[in-house]
């Protein structure tokens, strides 16, 4: 049995924290999609974690956890990682698998990423720049190294093969820096990865599934970010959604029980592409100051607008949302009036289906206004000490999606969660 938790928006709803909120529940907890693009954020001990490729359930030595077929991985992030998460006492030669078939991000994916993103100029992705889409070039491309092959004595053959392939589309791009530093820093992580546990995924985790263990997939970045149903091409290289999860790992559709969606209260985005919510306005700074919305990976400021329901409903219905976890809620503690897209305005016409080209259709976001709270929340313990406004808001929500909201999220720290009774 397999519950997945995923983002409904376009990455950074809170995941990391809703996973390790979770974990004690769960036997394995696994990574289905997406790379080191990954900010996960955490508080152990009072002390912030961010986890970029290790699944965010490992401060549960109780459970396992997996990094699977449909990530791809830097060796260099996951040593860094290594030792961050070990120095909280956590054994992860006891504790952490990795899929053989889990595709390797190389020092001239990074360079290639770099590359592709200056030649674009003001189009740019604004990708993270941590080689996610020419990594997932190389994998559909057939070319790809996988953690397997380093354990073959050809590996460096096939690396050197797929280093001058590289090397010529840099050629192409004019791209000169010198990335030896990061070819020695990649060839000792190598050399690390290979005494980790590398596994057979898809046969670990069924076995898992079979003996009865319960399975916990974590999501990476959003449902907008989808390759195939996000804001294309401003979306990340990997599937998202909670198809991803089957690709991703070798589970059946069947073997999926739950899936949770995680949404703040507001929205957020980081990088290009369309967001028909945003607030370039006072607005806008306010909820970015308060929400402290800067990337877990990049640092960047983070776009910042209003909940859209358009967007959100759209998630739920491609992911088979089952349940909600809205986090982020006191963010909106001091603003004295909130807004809901309910509605977006295409070509003079309302519509509450999310455009196939956002980009050219420019849809503009039809609101519902409600009356804020005013009043601290983040130290709330129960559900039903909640300002009645916010449950108003909350409730609308719910109702619109018509899909429970289960928990709350009132802060950053991990025990500030409430359950929705
Ligand atoms: P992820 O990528 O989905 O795991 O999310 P990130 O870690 O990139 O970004 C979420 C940010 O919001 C992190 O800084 C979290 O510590 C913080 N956060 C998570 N839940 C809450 C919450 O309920 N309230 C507040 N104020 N911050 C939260
Ligand atoms: P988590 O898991 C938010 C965005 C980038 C860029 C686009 C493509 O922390 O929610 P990529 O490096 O994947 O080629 O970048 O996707 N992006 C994210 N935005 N949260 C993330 O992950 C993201 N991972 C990638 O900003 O717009
Ligand atoms: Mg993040």
């Amino acid at each position: 049995m397999v519950d997945v938790i995923l983002g409904l928006q376009w990455g950074d709803e809170g995941k990391g924290k809703i996973v390790d909120f979770f974990a004690r529940h769960y036997d394995l907890i696994a990574r289905f999609q997406g790379g080191p693009n990954a900010g996960h954020t955490l508080y152990i001990d009072g002390q912030k974690v961010v986890l970029h490729q290790i699944p965010s359930g490992v401060f549960h030595n109780k459970a396992v956890n997996l990094i699977g077929n449909g990530v791809v991985l830097d060796a260099v992030t996951l040593k860094k990682e290594y030792d961050i998460v070990s120095s909280f006492g956590v054994d992860l030669r006891k504790n952490l698998f990795i899929s053989e078939r889990t595709h390797l991000i190389l020092p001239t994916h990074r360079a290639l990423d770099r590359a592709a993103e200056l030649s674009k100029g003001n189009q740019k992705i604004g990708s993270t720049l941590k080689g996610i889409a020419p990594t997932y070039m190389d994998k559909t491309g057939r070319n790809g190294i996988r953690v397997g092959d380093l354990l073959d004595k050809n590996f460096t053959t096939a690396y050197i093969k797929l280093r001058l392939k590289h090397q010529k589309l840099l050629d192409n791009f004019g791209f000169t820096e010198d990335i030896g530093a990061w070819e020695e820093e990649f060839f000792e992580a190598a050399e690390f990865l290979r005494r980790m546990n590398i596994v057979n995924g898809e046969y670990f985790i069924n076995e898992h599934i079979s003996s009865g263990k319960k399975v916990l997939a974590e999501g990476a970045q959003g449902s907008m970010l989808d390759i195939d149903f996000g804001t294309f091409p401003y979306v990340t290289s990997s599937n998202t959604i909670s198809a991803g999860v089957c690709s991703g790992l070798g589970v059946a559709p069947q073997k999926i029980r739950s899936v949770i969606g995680v949404t703040k209260a507001y929205c957020t985005r980081v990088g290009g592409g369309p967001f028909p919510t945003e607030l370039d306005n006072a607005t806008g700074e306010e909820l970015r100051r308060v929400g402290n919305e800067y990337g877990a990976t990049t640092g960047r400021p983070r776009r910042c607008g209003w909940i859209d329901l358009v967007a959100l409903r759209f998630a739920c219905m491609i992911n088979g949302v089952t349940g909600i976890v809205m986090t982020k809620v006191d963010v909106l503690d001091g603003f004295g009036e909130l807004e809901v897209c309910t509605k977006y305005r295409v070509n003079g016409k309302d519509t509450t289906d999310v455009p196939y080209q956002m980009e050219r259709l420019k849809p503009e976001p039809v609101y519902k206004k409600f009356p804020g709270w005013n009043q601290p929340t983040s130290e709330m313990k129960d559900y039903s000490d909640l300002p009645e406004k916010m449950k108003s808001y909350i409730g609308f929500i719910s109702d619109y999606l018509g899909i429970g909201i289960s928990h709350i999220s009132n802060g950053p720290g991990r025990e500030q969660i409430l359950g929705v009774n």
